[in-house]
């Protein structure tokens, strides 16, 4: 799972890329011009065009910005560029690590089941001031969270999700623990294992725990929680064909948080960390959890299901419980935990909960800088009603009435959320939807680096 890096800090032989505006490209001179001209490039945003030298090889492009430069376009640049290394030419200083993590994210492909390998990728060198091991290891994590997304749940089911967390955990002497199958109910998890159980035996439910510099007692504890549902059927509840087809992307947030975990250890900020998996199938079988079961939970509330396809939450309610035993000074989970919050804000913008106002305010800057949109949404207490059960302590359907899937699945959460510091819901979608260069069809990455952003100004390395 990694590739060369796409960015390097070696610029010899790089040709350039020029940054154009309408402006710009009615001024070039001589032979690029009339190559401009006959081509109908008019330096508008994310047209590029090769330059060729007098032996027809590639020798410069022109790469059109509109009026001013969104250093994210970069995506699609390294989705177009021919191999080779290649310069941005005319690149603020404020713009080009952007511009570079831009280029990095661009470069990812997922060509795992392709017979045929994708043609040769370029490379950038760095622009000056970039910190290109930095950029690199945030673009591979986005791509590790992208390519757990994209592989198929026959490949990425528990066992596979904990061997990545193994690695992840060995590479930096952390600790990791899992609780798997029946243990499970023994070890307190009984929603993980009521929702996981009606899986094939290899495919068993498990709570994978990461903990690393725990015994740094001084440093605040950052908590990070991910749903893994490695395919949702949808359970008895089961889903129609097309609300099923992509549910391989159920584990993203387990994807984001492990990627998360990993570029928090080897950036070694100065926290002590905990990542927490439910990594399950939520599968149909004589075994399957029912509606109108009532679950226990490792809280000891009772969950009565109205849904056996609201499974995310149930998982999630069991580890963010555990997470809660560690006393965390901050804790984000992140799940793709609900329909609604696509209808609310669309497959690029996923909706963050929180009520700590600094961090709200913390996370939304830390993601308009780094161009990781997020868009806080409300706990609004009004709706926790549509939470209450007749016959156990919640229920985890919502009732109609409240109609917000999103705000009412992040309320059932809040229930079991940690109380001893601030918690953060993110409920992301992890996959783009429409196909273009930069931004293929497929896993995507959505608060990774905004968090990573956040946490690095909140704990920098030796602060
Ligand atoms: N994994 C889905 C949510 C989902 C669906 C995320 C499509 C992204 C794209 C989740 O487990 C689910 O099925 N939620 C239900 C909840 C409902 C039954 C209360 C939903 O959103 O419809
Ligand atoms: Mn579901
Ligand atoms: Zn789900």
């Amino acid at each position: 799972m990694s590739r060369p890096p796409a960015l390097t800090a070696d610029l010899e032989g790089a040709r350039p890329v020029r940054l154009v505006t309408p402006a710009g490209a009615g001024s070039l001179q001589g032979r690029e011009a009339a190559w401009a001209r006959v081509n109908g490039f008019e330096g508008k945003p994310g047209q590029l065009l090769i330059v060729p030298d007098e032996a027809g090889e590639a020798a410069a492009a022109l790469f059109g910005i509109g009026q001013s430069f969104e250093p994210m376009t970069a995506r699609g640049l390294a989705a177009r560029l021919p191999g080779g290394t290649w310069r941005l030419e005319g690149v603020s200083k404020k713009d080009g690590g952007l511009a570079a993590l831009a280029f990095a994210l661009g470069s990812y492909r997922f060509d795992r089941y392709k017979a045929q390998p994708a043609r040769e990728l370029p490379v950038l060198a760095a622009p000056r001031g970039v910190n290109c091991e930095e950029v690199n290891r945030i673009a591979s994590a986005a791509a590790l969270a992208r390519e757990m997304v994209d592989t198929p749940a026959a490949d990425m089911g528990p066992q596979q999700i904990e061997a990545l967390a193994r690695k992840i955990a060995e590479a930096s002497n952390a600790s990791i623990n899992v609780t798997e199958g029946d243990a499970l109910l023994t070890g307190r998890y009984p929603a993980v294992h009521a929702v996981g159980r009606a899986a094939a035996p290899h495919r068993a439910p498990r709570v994978i725990e990461i903990g690393w510099n725990l015994k740094r007692t001084e440093l605040p504890l950052v908590a990070l929680v991910g749903k893994g549902v490695v395919f949702d059927t949808g359970g008895l509840d089961i889903k129609p064909a097309a609300g099923m087809r992509n549910m391989k992307k159920d584990m993203g947030g387990a994807a984001h948080v492990l990627a998360l975990g990993r570029l928090i250890m080897q950036a070694g900020l100065e926290v002590r960390l905990v990542v927490l998996v439910a990594a399950v199938e939520n599968a149909i079988s004589a075994d399957a959890f029912r509606p109108g079961d009532i679950l226990s939970s490792r809280k000891g509330l009772t969950i009565e299901i109205g849904n056996t396809d609201a499974e995310g939450r149930l998982i999630l309610a069991d580890v963010l419980q555990r997470a809660a035993e560690h006393g965390p000074t901050l804790t984000l989970d992140f799940a793709t935990l609900t329909g609604a919050a696509r209808m609310a804000l669309g497959p690029e913008l996923p909706p963050l909960y929180t009520d700590d106002e600094v961090l709200a305010a913390d996370f939304l800057a830390a993601a308009r800088d780094v161009a990781d949109p997020l868009w806080r949404m409300p706990l609004w207490p009004g709706y926790r009603a549509s939470l209450d059960s007749e016959i156990a302590d919640v229920r985890n359907d919502s009732a109609p009435w409240a109609q917000a899937g999103s705000v009412t699945a992040a309320l059932f959460l809040q229930k079991f959320a940690p109380t001893t510091g601030a918690w953060a819901h993110l409920d992301v979608f992890a996959w783009n939807p429409r196909n273009r260069p930069g931004w293929p069809e497929g896993g995507e990455a959505q608060g990774l680096r905004a968090a990573f952003e956040m946490l690095s100004r909140r704990y920098p390395k030796g602060g």
